[in-house]
């Protein structure tokens, strides 16, 4: 049994929280927020003890897993701390997207838990769908033939006006993670944004990118358009062919390169559990973990891993550097790298 411990109990920190407490081979110990009401009401839901300070958690419990689900400034700004104790508290940690909007704060976290040896995850959850991960084979396989173009585009409706930047920091950890997971590493980008009347954010983005592969890519991004169904779509090409993801569960399509047929994929189940909602994906992202930690996977190989998050945030900030000064903006490759 893995012994789990949250810090953070939002509406996101619930979510991890009841998959975990579903999850055969863990147990549920601990659950931490500032607010006392919120630790108090999860424990209650969930039947573990309530906590108020991370680092008297920690002492006491001595979790395997700890789960960072704090917010904070741009959605972001208050996972540092509390992922720099748990990970030197000794816990294998999975945190919420986006790793950090400051990146020095992001290399921090990643070099931490590489010295300690430490598995380290961020809920980059659009990429663990099943639907995803046969494309991804189909990649690997090489069935694509040489990589040529992605275009990736997701849109929901989000009123936050909190900073100029609020939309390409919150949104895009999740689509430029799933372009990477693709195609690799990015090399340079440009980006454009503009905003539905009456905003005072960019909310509304386009950015241009060239793969270290060699491939170009385009992502647009949007937190304008009411989401109906679906939110979020990939399309893949290759001189072999090309496959088009809707809403990265629902329905994934392959065009072989010269001919008319077309396979359509629908809905495939993940494991042996349907996938049906958005909420499939957060408990898929938190199985993985749970059971790379449990095999004692090397930290190195972590699905959606700190260092894959912090490759999409720099790309964050190459996009604004690019809208702040009109220019392709160049990524040191490999991003990921410290
Ligand atoms: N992966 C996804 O699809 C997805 C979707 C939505 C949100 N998110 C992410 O989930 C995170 C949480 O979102 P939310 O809406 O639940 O946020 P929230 O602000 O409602 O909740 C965060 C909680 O963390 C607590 N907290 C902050 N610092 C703390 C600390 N040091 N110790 C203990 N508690 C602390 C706060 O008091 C708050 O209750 C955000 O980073 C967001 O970007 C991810």
């Amino acid at each position: 049994m893995l012994r789990v411990a949250i810090i953070g109990l939002g509406p996101i920190g619930n979510v991890h929280a009841r998959h975990y407490k579903e999850h055969p081979d863990c147990d549920l110990v601990g659950l931490c927020d500032i607010i006392p009401e919120r630790a108090d009401e999860a424990s209650k839901r969930f039947g573990a003890p309530a906590f108020y300070d991370a680092a008297q958690m920690l002492r006491d419990l001595n979790p395997d897993i700890c789960g960072v689900c704090t917010g904070g400034h741009e959605y972001g700004g208050d996972h540092y701390a509390p992922t720099m104790q748990a990970l030197e508290a000794g816990c294998h940690v999975l945190g919420e997207k986006p790793i950090s909007n400051e990146i020095d704060k992001a290399e921090a976290m990643v070099r931490l838990a590489r010295e300690r040896g430490l598995c380290y995850g961020i809920n980059l959850n659009h990429r663990f769908t099943k639907l995803t991960r046969i494309a991804r084979q189909w990649v690997d396989a090489g069935r694509l033939g040489h990589l040529l173009f992605i275009n990736m585009s997701m849109w929901i409706k989000n009123p936050r006006e909190t900073s100029p930047w609020f939309q390409l920091k919150a949104l895009h950890p999740h689509t430029i993670d799933v372009m990477r997971h693709f195609c690799g590493d990015i090399a340079a980008t440009q980006c454009f944004v503009t905003s539905a009347p009456g905003r005072k954010i960019w909310s509304t983005a386009h950015f241009n990118f060239k793969f270290a592969c060699g491939a170009v890519g385009g992502l647009t991004g949007s937190y304008d358009i009411e989401r109906g169904h679906p939110m979020e779509r990939c399309e893949v090409a290759g001189t072999g062919g090309r496959f088009v993801l809707e809403d990265m569960m629902h329905e994934l399509t392959w065009h072989p390169a010269g001919t008319n047929e077309k396979t359509i994929i629908s809905n495939a189940p993940f494991g042996d559990i349907p996938e049906k909602t958005f909420d499939d994906t957060f408990r898929n992202r938190i199985r993985c973990f749970v059971d790379q930690v449990a095999a004692g996977a090397s930290p190195e190989t972590i699905d959606g891993s700190g260092a894959d998050a912090l490759a999409a945030q720099r790309v964050i900030a190459a996009a604004i550097t690019s809208v702040e000064e009109d220019s392709v903006v160049e990524i040191p490759v490999p991003n990921g790298a410290l």
